[in-house]
């Protein structure tokens, strides 16, 4: 069973979300001077063994799971709920990649052929550009799905992205990053429910930092769970 904080918390999820976007949650891992990475390129684990089952946890409550491009070129993740046992659901993962760089051989697509993940869905801009139309191929015969969502300003736009999933019927979505994406979401006042684990570790000047700024939304600290070494605090809109 998820921690009791997590099923109060997201108990507002099972009622009808509003008709132009799922509900959202955003989630990340942060070190105790608000890091999310080391040095650009090299994957940092931050969560200890309890709050990385939580986050499993965590994205079986959601119909999807949502991440940036330079995340999964970066740290190549399964989104996936392998801490857990079965039975439990495998959410959809999502991929915000508007030039499609996502490789053909990421864990994502591998997972999806072996028959261990769900179709990975990649939204990207439409472009005529032969390039792109080669790579759109190529992802399509690797077994993504493509969405196509005009960019606004040379960026997906955040209502559209989730206006396209709520017409999939996706009604919660988890985001789990990295800092652009974070940055995204948070300055479009969509995020209903926010999860923040703070590890006890220290990254110093050289990792990456994120910026909760640009928010119209109010939250409210709702929960905070000492889980192993790490502390999860929740906070809702
Ligand atoms: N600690 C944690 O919990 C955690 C979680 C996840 C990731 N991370 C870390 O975060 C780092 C990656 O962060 P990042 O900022 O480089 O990349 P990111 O946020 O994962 O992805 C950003 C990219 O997504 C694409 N994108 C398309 N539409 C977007 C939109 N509306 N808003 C934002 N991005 C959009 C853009 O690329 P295109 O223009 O090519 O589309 C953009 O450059 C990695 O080091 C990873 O390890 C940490």
């Amino acid at each position: 069973m998820p921690p009791d904080f997590l099923i109060s918390l997201l108990a507002r999820y099972s009622q009808q979300p509003p008709s132009i976007r799922p509900h959202v949650t955003l989630t990340f891992a942060q070190s105790t001077d608000a890091k999310i990475a080391a040095i650009p390129g090299k994957q940092l684990i931050l969560s200890g063994d309890e709050s990385m089952q939580m986050t499993h946890w965590l994205r079986s409550m959601h119909d999807a799971i949502l991440v940036g491009i330079g995340t999964a070129l970066n740290d190549d993740p399964q989104l996936n709920t392998r801490r857990l046992p079965p039975p439990h659901n495998l959410p959809r993962p999502i991929i915000l990649d508007s030039h499609l760089r996502l490789s053909t051989s990421c864990k994502l697509l591998n997972n999806f052929r072996a028959g261990s993940g769900r179709r990975p869905w990649i939204i990207s801009t439409p472009s005529q550009d032969p390039s792109w139309i080669s790579r759109k191929d190529a992802l399509e015969q690797a077994g993504a799905n493509i969405i196509e969502i005009p960019s606004l300003n040379g960026r997906l736009s955040v209502p559209a992205v989730l206006q396209s999933l709520r017409d999939r019927d996706v009604r919660s979505l988890m985001v789990e990053g990295g800092a652009t994406v974070i940055a995204s979401f948070f300055s479009a006042s969509v995020v209903d429910t926010l999860i923040i684990t703070t590890a006890p570790t220290l990254v110093g000047d050289n990792g990456l930092g994120y910026t909760l700024a640009g928010s119209h939304q109010q939250f409210t600290l709702a929960h905070t769970q000492l889980l192993g070494k790490d502390t999860v605090t929740s906070w809702v809109a």
